[in-house]
């Protein structure tokens, strides 16, 4: 893989060269917000949808983020130029900066945020997963109660993927209450034999996918009947198809749960339908 340009605090280096102090309290505690956008021929997709989770998140947690929407579109332009980024995606990470040393209490007001972003090369149109679809195993969801803040503290996530993949599987879907909240990193849809969308209502207990926003309006102007409401692991194992939505897999679809077959184990009609729409209308609205 060819070197790439990093951002850290406003420099572009080499990423070899780029360093954070060992005080900082996003490594120390988690202590950071971060966001993923993904670029389609050079450019950005959803962006405005991203920057404004970000200043949501950063505010949840009183954490400061002094870059307007602007400056960190120039960031994030200037990071696909400098790699030549044609497809993939842009990792954007803020912390509460290096207090220098370590401290539970929030540092004060002077303490300089800290601010990373790179990039990653990654076929997002034509995935394997994308047409073929992926196997999600079930695990309990043991993550914090603030799922809608998008922090950096993804070790159960991280856990949950790889119970996944022991367990035969690609990906994993997190159930509380016998309930699916999300995948590990992405939202959950059904289908059901009736033809109703069904994804989950948003709450603390789920984050609000910008991906996820984007295709409930393509549903609704497909005309698709569509529900925001909780639904169970056995109802989403007899439904007519299941997918996820996530800005870095678009729409995918899910062909078996814990070992139980979506529909006829292929991917579903409407879930290749709005992946499609999804690739047109993000292509539409690049910037
Ligand atoms: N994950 N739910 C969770 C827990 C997520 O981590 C993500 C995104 C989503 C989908 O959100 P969006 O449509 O805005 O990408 C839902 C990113 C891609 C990641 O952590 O890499």
């Amino acid at each position: 893989m060819t070197q790439r340009t990093v951002y850290v605090n406003g420099d572009y280096v080499a990423e070899q060269d780029a360093k954070v102090s060992v005080f900082d309290r996003g490594f120390l505690l988690a202590d950071g917000v971060y966001e993923v956008s993904s670029v389609l021929d050079g450019k950005l997709i959803d962006f405005p949808g991203h920057m404004q989770r970000l200043k949501r998140s950063a505010g949840a947690l009183e954490m400061a983020l002094p870059w307007d929407e602007a400056a960190l579109l120039t960031i994030h332009r200037e990071l696909i130029r400098r790699n030549a980024l044609e497809e993939g995606m842009v990792y954007l990470q803020l912390t509460r900066g290096s207090a220098g040393d370590r401290d539970f209490d929030y540092p004060g007001a002077d303490t300089t945020p800290t601010l990373v972003l790179f990039t990653q090369a990654k076929a997002l149109v034509y995935s394997r997963s994308g047409s073929k679809g992926i196997r999600v195993a079930t695990q309990p969801d043991w993550r914090w109660a603030r799922r809608d803040i998008k922090t950096v503290q993804l070790l159960y996530p991280a856990m949950a993927k790889m119970a996944a993949k022991a367990a035969g599987a690609d990906d994993s879907w997190l159930v509380e209450s016998g309930l699916v909240t999300e995948g590990a990193s992405n939202n959950a849809w059904m289908l059901t034999q009736e033809g109703v969308l069904v994804t989950r209502e948003l709450s603390h207990s789920i984050l609000p996918g910008i991906t996820r926003a984007v295709v409930l309006k393509i549903a609704e102007s497909l005309s698709l009947r569509v529900e925001e409401r909780a639904f169970s692991v056995v109802e989403a194992q007899s439904a007519k198809e299941c997918f996820v939505t996530s800005a870095s897999s678009f729409v995918t679809p899910v062909i078996a749960i814990d070992d139980v077959k979506i529909g006829d184990g292929y991917p579903g009609e409407v879930s290749r339908q709005l992946r499609e729409a999804y690739i047109v209308e993000s292509r539409r609205r690049v910037i």
